[in-house]
This record gives C-alpha cells, sequence and structure tokens, in this order.
C-alpha cells in the first residue's frame, strides 16, 4: 500500500474522513502526538488498529472525541454527553465523582489528559481490552477536532507507531512507522506537547489514580480537585495479572539501540564514572549522548576528558533549560540518535525536575532504557 501525506485542506480532511465513515484507519495529528485512528464502536476499523501497529490485543486504546459544537468546555455537562454519546455508564458515578470529571475535562479538554471511566456497553471489548472502563480524551488540535467531527465518530487512537517503538511527534515519524501500512497521515505540523496524555483513572467512588504521567500536570490535576491522585503502587488494589494501564508496560518508548541512564547530569560527572560508561560501551566507539539542558559543547569537553577515544553525538533537549521545550523534542531527538548510522550506543541525563512534565520525561526514558 502507498501511504500518502495529506496536507489538512478541507478536501484532505474529507477523504481521511470518509475512510474512516468507511470502517480504515489513518493518522492524525494531536497536541501530544500523532495518533492512529479509526471508529471506536467498529470491531473491525478497532481490529485493523492493533493489526497495524501489531499491537497486543491487551493494551486498550484511547478513544478520542470531538468538542460538542459550539460550546465552551466549562459549558459542557461531560457526564451527560459521554453517556449521551454512549460512551460511559453515568449510573456507575456517584456524585463527587461526577464533580471531579466535570471540574477536570471544563479546564483540561480539549488538551492533554485520558480519563478512564466506567465504561457503557456499547463500546466493544476490543477497544478496551475488555476491561469494564473507557479512556477518554478531547483533543486540543484543530486537524484532529475537524477528523473526529467529519467522521461522527468518537475515534479510537493510539500513538501512531509500531509498539513498543518511540511515538512520533510529526508526519514523517509516522511514515518512518507505519509507510506502506495505511493510506492517508494526515499533517499537522510538529506536535506542541510532544508527550502523550497524562491518564487518570476515575474509580466510582471519586478517587483519582495517575496510571501514566503526560502533558497535563499531575500538581494542577490535584490542585483542581483538591486531593492527592494515587499512584498504582500506592494504591491498594490488589494485584492483577494485567497492569492497572497496559501501556505502563515497562519496555515501551523504546529505540532500537541500547539507551542507559547516566546516574547524574554530565557537568557532575566524576573520574569515577568512567569505569561505569565503559563497561556499557563494551568497546563500542559511537556513542550518542541525549542532554536534558545545556549546550553540547560544554558536556563534549567534558566527556572527551573523561572517556578519550569515543566519537561523540550529544544532543540537547533544551539548552536554556525550558521543559516544555524538552518534552516536545524528547521523542524526535531519541528517533534521530537511534536512526543515526555513528551511534551505538544512547545515553541519557536523568531528569532533575520530577514533577509535572519532568516527571513525564523521566518515566519515558526510564522505559526506553529498560
Ligand atoms: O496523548 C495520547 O494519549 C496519545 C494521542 C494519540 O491521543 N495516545 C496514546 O495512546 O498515547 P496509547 O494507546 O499509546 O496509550 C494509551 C494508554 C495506555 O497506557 C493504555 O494502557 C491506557 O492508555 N489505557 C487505555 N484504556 C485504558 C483503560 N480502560 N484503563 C486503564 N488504562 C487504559
Ligand atoms: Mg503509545
Amino acid at each position: 500500500m502507498h501511504t500518502r501525506i495529506l496536507p489538512p485542506t478541507d478536501e484532505n480532511l474529507e477523504l481521511a474522513a470518509a475512510a474512516l465513515r468507511r470502517g480504515e484507519v489513518v493518522a492524525m495529528p494531536t497536541e501530544t502526538v500523532y495518533g492512529l485512528a479509526g471508529p471506536a464502536l467498529d470491531e473491525r476499523a478497532v481490529a485493523q488498529i492493533f493489526a497495524v501497529k501489531e499491537r497486543p490485543t491487551f493494551d486498550p486504546l484511547i478513544v478520542h472525541l470531538a468538542l460538542p459544537a459550539g460550546r465552551a468546555s466549562g459549558a459542557v455537562d461531560w457526564v451527560e454527553h459521554l453517556a449521551a454519546v454512549g460512551l460511559i455508564d453515568a449510573a456507575a458515578l456517584v456524585p463527587l465523582a461526577r464533580e471531579r470529571v466535570q471540574a477536570l475535562a471544563a479546564r483540561f479538554w480539549p488538551g492533554p489528559l485520558t480519563l478512564v471511566l466506567s465504561k457503557h456497553p456499547r463500546v466493544p471489548d476490543l477497544t478496551t481490552s475488555g476491561l469494564a472502563t473507557v479512556a477518554l480524551r478531547t483533543p486540543r488540535h484543530p486537524v484532529a477536532q475537524g477528523l473526529i467531527q467529519r467522521a461522527a465518530a468518537p475515534l479510537a487512537a493510539p500513538s501512531a507507531n509500531r509498539f513498543g517503538r518511540i511515538s512520533p511527534t510529526s508526519a514523517e515519524d509516522v511514515l518512518a512507522e507505519l509507510g506502506g501500512r495505511i493510506e492517508f497521515i494526515l499533517d499537522g505540523g510538529p506536535c506542541a506537547i510532544g508527550l502523550e496524555s497524562t491518564v487518570v483513572a476515575v474509580a466510582a467512588d471519586g478517587a483519582l489514580a495517575l496510571l501514566r504521567p503526560g502533558g497535563a500536570p499531575a500538581g494542577e490535576l490535584e490542585a483542581i480537585v483538591g486531593t492527592k491522585l494515587l499512584t498504582p503502587t500506592a494504591n491498594r488494589q490488589p494485584p492483577t495479572t494485567k497492569p492497572a494501564a497496559p501501556g505502563m508496560l515497562e519496555s515501551h518508548y523504546a529505540p532500537a539501540k541500547r539507551l542507559m541512564l547516566l546516574s547524574a547530569p554530565v557537568a557532575e560527572l566524576r573520574p569515577s564514572d568512567a569505569g561505569q560508561i565503559a563497561t556499557w560501551l563494551n568497546g563500542k566507539r559511537g556513542v550518542g549522548v541525549l542532554l536534558q539542558a545545556g549546550e553540547p559543547n560544554a558536556a563534549r569537553a567534558k566527556l572527551e576528558a573523561l572517556l578519550p577515544g569515543v566519537a561523540w553525538e550529544i544532543a540537547s533537549l533544551s539548552p536554556a533549560g525550558d521543559l516544555a521545550e524538552a518534552a516536545r523534542r524528547l521523542f524526535a531527538t531519541l528517533r534521530a540518535l537511534d536512526a543515526s548510522p555513528a551511534v551505538e550506543l544512547i545515553l541519557a541525563e536523568p531528569v532533575r525536575q520530577t514533577t509535572g512534565l519532568g516527571h513525564a520525561i523521566a518515566d519515558r526514558l526510564r522505559r526506553a532504557s529498560a
């Protein structure tokens, strides 16, 4: 199959929407990462998403919704709306749960927040991997919004990468991942956030659990609802064979090359750290280095002094140390180091700020190194 990257003209949006209405899948931009979209209530289309991604069916999908036409998010009664379109079981939510869903959706939809709620029987088991819950998000990207509206159906959309690989943040990245497997990629430019949405489960009693850190800072969510988010290790659910958020599988977002996390930023490495790095190198000469901040040249001088004879390829996520910029560039930078013929091993600096976007970046790097 020949894959075409389409600029997001009205005509092309209509072309992609028509494919969705026929039950086909297309790649669409969102503000977080690109998604591989198909009608969420069409089991055949959902099966196609799993097949194209080579994703195991125990890893459930996020269902993407349009903002109700002509209404601001704060003016929408989200629980009513989600129940009316047949996605959730509103009766399963106590008033506290409803209140929290409304407060979070009013603030973060459209945007990088996914809420996991008790599902409506109409949502196919394949979409939710047989779970009693469904993950929901209203994306902010105008191309995603336009496509969902034209398709006139909620769209299931996992990140548009092959399973376990780095999420795509541009149309070209999607082509590199899924070229030849899908017909259309709508081009919405580089993703503004660059990391996947924050996934929060809302229990029937209103308790909130952070299943995946992402584009919406957990601290802001907590401030809005006035309570702490539980974390899967901190909540008291009995252990199950399936992870609570199967996307939290350890080896995820992984480059093909080996990635190791440094114990300290390059500027703070000491001669005694050289031994550890040399062990990882195991005779290799070409090393890619992912800096969280600062200029590559300062790091280069330091590394050359520490380990002479190594060929360094150094990339900084944000020379100025801006976290939003670092998040936006993380996946593309990893992808570039992974693709560089000179790089045999990737070393990544640890993340200093471990809240908000810093937490999400640290999470992705930890998984990439597993
Ligand atoms: O930003 C994003 O969320 C992107 C864009 C395309 O919207 N999508 C995305 O989808 O990251 P995916 O499939 O790569 O990740 C979905 C995450 C996984 O961790 C999955 O396990 C979790 O959401 N998830 C989905 N449904 C769930 C459910 N019912 N209960 C718990 N976790 C769920
Ligand atoms: Mg993914």
